[in-house]
């Protein structure tokens, strides 16, 4: 059976590496709205429609699953997408809960990094309202490292000034938990881990995510009926789009968690 993943870019690689890394017995298509990209600095009603149109591209495919790989693009159209099409959709959210759960061994605060559209949907307050009721978790939004990623922008240098300038109105050693609540931000786990105090966690929904799938597939008996073929797809056809995501899927599969 084929999973479908989809993001705005490159991003959702850091979630379809991992689950090549724990289920490798199915056959993958990702899609890349590059006509689009970035989403996170767009409005709403716009970003509902690029995603309507990049998944219905999709489906072309004959995909019999989907993972919507962006966080942003879940907050905004997933119960659209549920509506339209009959297939088990999984979604993202920025990985609020276990960071809140993590509160009561650290005593210290939370910081949520994800896009700007994210971080104003009610959605997101939502989330964390039903989680928290003390004002422990803020948001940042980082919408340049989108930019970046999308670059291939790794330099340690450039990528831990960018951070440090951006960390800098906090006294870290008032929180816990970082939270990568988009997808493109794992990509610089590495990179923050060597930068931050080591007493501060940086978490993502990745693993979840892919949990979430593999029991979606077995319940819908659709496990482990592939090989692990890949296919690399964008919405405007780029074939050096295509080669950038090659080697960012290659990235992505060394990434430690
Ligand atoms: N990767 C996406 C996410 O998880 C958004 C990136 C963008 O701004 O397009 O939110």
């Amino acid at each position: 059976m084929t999973i479908g993943f989809f993001d705005s870019g490159l991003g959702g690689l850091t979630v379809m590496a991992e689950a090549l890394r724990k289920l490798p017995a199915q056959d993958y298509v990702y899609m890349a709205d590059t006509l689009h990209v970035p989403y996170g600095t767009k409005e709403k009603a716009q970003v509902n429609d690029y995603v309507l149109q990049a998944v219905a591209m999709m489906m072309e495919k004959g995909i019999d699953a989907l993972v919507v790989a962006c966080n942003t693009a879940t907050s905004i159209a997933v119960t659209e997408l549920r509506e339209k099409y009959a297939m088990p959709i999984v979604g993202m959210e920025p990985a609020v809960k276990p960071a809140v759960e993590m509160i009561r061994t650290t005593g210290k605060r939370v910081l949520v990094f994800a896009t700007p559209l994210t971080l104003q949907q009610p959605k997101f307050y939502a989330l964390v309202s039903r989680v928290e009721g003390e004002g422990l978790v803020e948001p940042l939004p980082l919408p340049e490292l989108v930019r970046y990623c999308e670059s291939l922008q790794f330099d340690p240098d450039i990528m831990t000034a960018y951070f440090r300038e951006k960390l800098e109105p906090y006294n870290l050693d008032d929180y816990g938990t970082i939270v990568l609540g988009c997808t493109h931000y794992p990509f610089y786990r590495s990179i923050l881990r060597d930068m931050l105090p080591p007493h501060i966690e940086v978490i993502d929904g990745n693993a979840g995510t892919v949990r979430r799938l593999s029991a979606l597939l077995t319940r819908y008996g659709i496990a482990n009926n592939g090989s692990g073929r890949v296919e690399l797809m964008c919405t405007d056809g780029n074939p050096d789009y295509i080669a950038k995501m090659e080697t960012a899927l290659g990235y992505a599969r060394e990434l430690e968690y």
